[in-house]
């Protein structure tokens, strides 16, 4: 790793330097409560809360609460508030798949658009706290569906454009959702996703009363005679204004689901008020974002960085927020250098994975580009390479970009540790420091706190507004997976190294999550997939190091007996995975062997599978623990 420290760039002003950083440490200090409501202001409330947070770790059953008595609409705070000014400012530029063919929507369009969109909603009989799917591509109407919902008090559930019918199914009957709203076809990279299609598949395997189409091609697809419309042949007839329904800071406003080292995926709850405070009070320290910015997102919003910062953060903050709905190599692989030049870009955040892949094309793509408007790059997802991270700060940012890499997780609403572009010195791999109010630690396996410079599992001792608050109808599952590791303590799943410096390094997952580009995903489910086809006994999956995704699938598999493991059966059992999960969840390598180690209580031994994936071919630790040893032997030959 390297330590090199690089200073803020001299010429980089912000809102935010170190004397006012440390000022938000201290007041945290000082009274926490006072700095927690402190934040709440930045937003406009129905009702002020008068308390900050009401949470312990502890106990099972327990729950946590922020500003437990306040009251708010965040579309309100998302859009009715900027209107009597800032009507006519550009709140989303839409760049579509199409360089050049995409569009913008001012506030006050996109507040007509999210009344519009409500009242549909109510129509269709949509109330305060139904579920609400939204499958959707990355188009101005996808923000306005998620701020509907908001509006009326309904809890949305995106699911990412790439997820398959089966996953879409599985989440649909998991949170019981009235509606799904989606489009014909969504386009990327010049190849069309049948949207709807993939939506009537899953409502074969359990229907909703209501999906709402938005016509994003025309492709002509089918309709459902009393469950299915289109917007569109709606939009006219409905109102531009709908009355926001005043919200309970702690009512839930969205679910979204996210894989676990155990079982299908789980969802995550957000409620309104501290989700609200988070999102907006990290999008403004972190990104120092002003009125000329133009900021720029890459993610989805079927994952919460795009809940969080291409949506909910820009537009509490009354940013202007780019939608994108293509992919980082098409038309070529200076697609986001142009698009940057083009719009006008100053503020950038993306992933180590694209940033990875971008810069095994060559610095020419990144250079015919001008970049002059960059002022600020960030990253999220996974940890950073300190090269791809010097080629991002020299080549992208030319020198003169702070870089803001961001370590956060669906469960924590928005970003937890990070460099504040104006105050911290960076190194290039580090996220550098918990944000003011996030009380971070590293423990060992049995749970001491490690001080100083250390390695260890990096767990949180108390609770931040943006914190999610259960697991959606399993809140056991929920105290389960986080807090039942060290008792009293928020476990993040993640390993972490400290430095001298107090610098936090991620080291990645130490559970059984893969974060294959940025995107998590549990062996559980991906061996549930693979055990599904009727060749195979058995499978562990594990992560690997690979170049460009981070991390990427390792499948061992044990076959029914007689069967025969050949490169017909390997596509046979990708394709599987893609149909039950998604292509985000494909094993890149299938490994087909007679016996899978265990212990001789049956428990697989992954620590070994992982060490193999890896290509180490010695150095497996104490092995006496395995029913028949001589399965490590059989593994090494067969390996792919
Ligand atoms: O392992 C960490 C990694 O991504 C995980 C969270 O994934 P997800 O919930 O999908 O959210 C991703 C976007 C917030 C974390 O447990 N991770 C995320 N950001 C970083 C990171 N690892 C290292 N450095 C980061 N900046």
């Amino acid at each position: 790793m390297s330590a090199e420290t690089h200073p803020v760039p001299q010429d980089f002003r912000a809102r935010i330097g170190p004397d006012e950083l440390a000022a938000l440490r201290r007041a945290f200090d000082a009274d926490p409560d006072a700095f927690w409501l402190d934040q709440a202001q930045r937003l406009d409330w129905e009702k002020a809360p008068s308390q900050a947070g009401d949470w312990s770790f502890a106990e099972e059953g327990f729950a946590i609460r922020w500003y437990g008595d306040g009251q708010l609409n965040l579309s309100v705070n998302c859009l009715d508030r900027h209107l009597p000014a800032h009507g006519d400012r550009t709140a989303l530029i839409f760049e579509a798949d199409e360089p050049g063919t995409g569009r913008t929507v001012t506030y006050r369009e996109l507040y007509e658009e999210t009344c519009r969109f409500a009242n549909l909603l109510k129509q269709r009989g949509i109330a305060r706290g139904d579920r609400v799917m939204i499958y959707m591509p990355m188009i101005p109407e996808a923000a306005a569906a998620m701020l509907a919902c908001a509006r009326i008090g309904a809890i949305h559930s995106v699911v990412f454009g790439g997820f398959s019918p089966e996953s879409l199914a599985g989440r649909i009957k998991d949170c019981d959702a009235c509606c799904v709203i989606t489009a014909d076809e969504g386009v990327r990279g010049g190849k069309y996703i049948p949207l709807k299609r993939n939506v009537d598949t899953a409502l074969e395997m359990g229907d909703v009363p209501t999906v709402i189409v938005v016509k994003r091609t025309g492709e002509d697809v089918p309709m459902k005679h009393g469950r299915d419309i289109f917007y569109e042949d709606w939009r006219g007839a409905l109102a531009t204004d709908c009355a926001p329904e005043a919200m309970n800071a702690e009512d839930p406003l969205f679910i979204l689901y996210t894989s676990g080292s155990t079982g299908k995926p789980k969802g995550v709850v957000h409620t309104t008020g501290g989700y609200a405070v988070w999102a907006a009070t990290t999008f403004d320290w972190i990104f120092d974002c002003r009125e000329d910015d133009i900021f720029w997102c890459t993610a989805d919003i079927g994952w919460i960085t795009g809940h969080s910062y291409v949506v909910y953060g820009p537009l509490m903050n009354r940013a202007t927020s780019v939608m994108f709905d293509g992919v980082p190599n098409y038309p070529d692989f200076g697609r986001f250098w142009e698009t940057i030049d083009r719009l006008g870009v100053t503020i950038f955040y993306t992933a180590p994975t694209a940033i990875r892949a971008l810069e095994r094309e060559g610095d020419n793509w990144v250079t015919r580009h001008k970049r002059s408007s960059l002022r600020l790059l960030g990253t999220v997802g996974e940890p950073i390479n300190p090269d791809a991270w010097e080629w991002y700060w020299r080549v992208v940012g030319d020198g003169r970009c702070p870089v803001v890499d961001t370590w956060w997780q669906t469960e924590t609403g928005g970003i937890l540790i990070s460099p504040f572009p104006g105050a911290t010195p960076m190194k290039p791999g580090s996220a550098t420091q918990p944000l003011p109010g996030i009380t971070a630690e590293l423990v060992d396996a049995e749970g001491k706190t490690l001080d100083g410079a250390a390695s260890g599992n990096l767990v949180l001792t108390s609770s931040w507004p943006g914190q999610m608050r259960t697991v959606w109808g399993d809140h056991a599952r929920f105290f389960e997976t986080y807090f039942s590791t060290y008792r009293g303590k928020y476990f993040t799943g993640d390993g972490c190294r400290r430095d001298e410096d107090g610098y936090y390094w991620i080291t990645g997952r130490v559970d059984d999550v893969i974060n294959v580009s940025g995107h998590r995903i549990g062996s559980a489910e991906v061996e549930s997939a693979l055990v599904s086809h009727r060749k195979v006994a058995e499978a562990a999956v594990v992560g690997f190091p690979h170049d460009i995704k981070g991390q990427a699938i390792y499948a061992f598999v044990t076959l029914n007996a007689g069967e025969e493991g050949n490169d017909d059966l390997r596509k046979e059992l990708i394709q599987e995975v893609r149909h039950d999960i998604g292509a985000l969840a494909a094993p890149d390598k299938i490994h087909f062997t007679p016996a899978l180690p265990k212990t001789r209580s049956g428990k697989i031994m992954r620590r070994i599978l992982r060490k193999i994936a890896e290509g180490e071919t010695q150095g497996f630790g104490d092995t006496s623990t395995l029913a028949d040893p001589s399965v490590v032997d059989a593994l090494l030959t067969g390996r792919q």
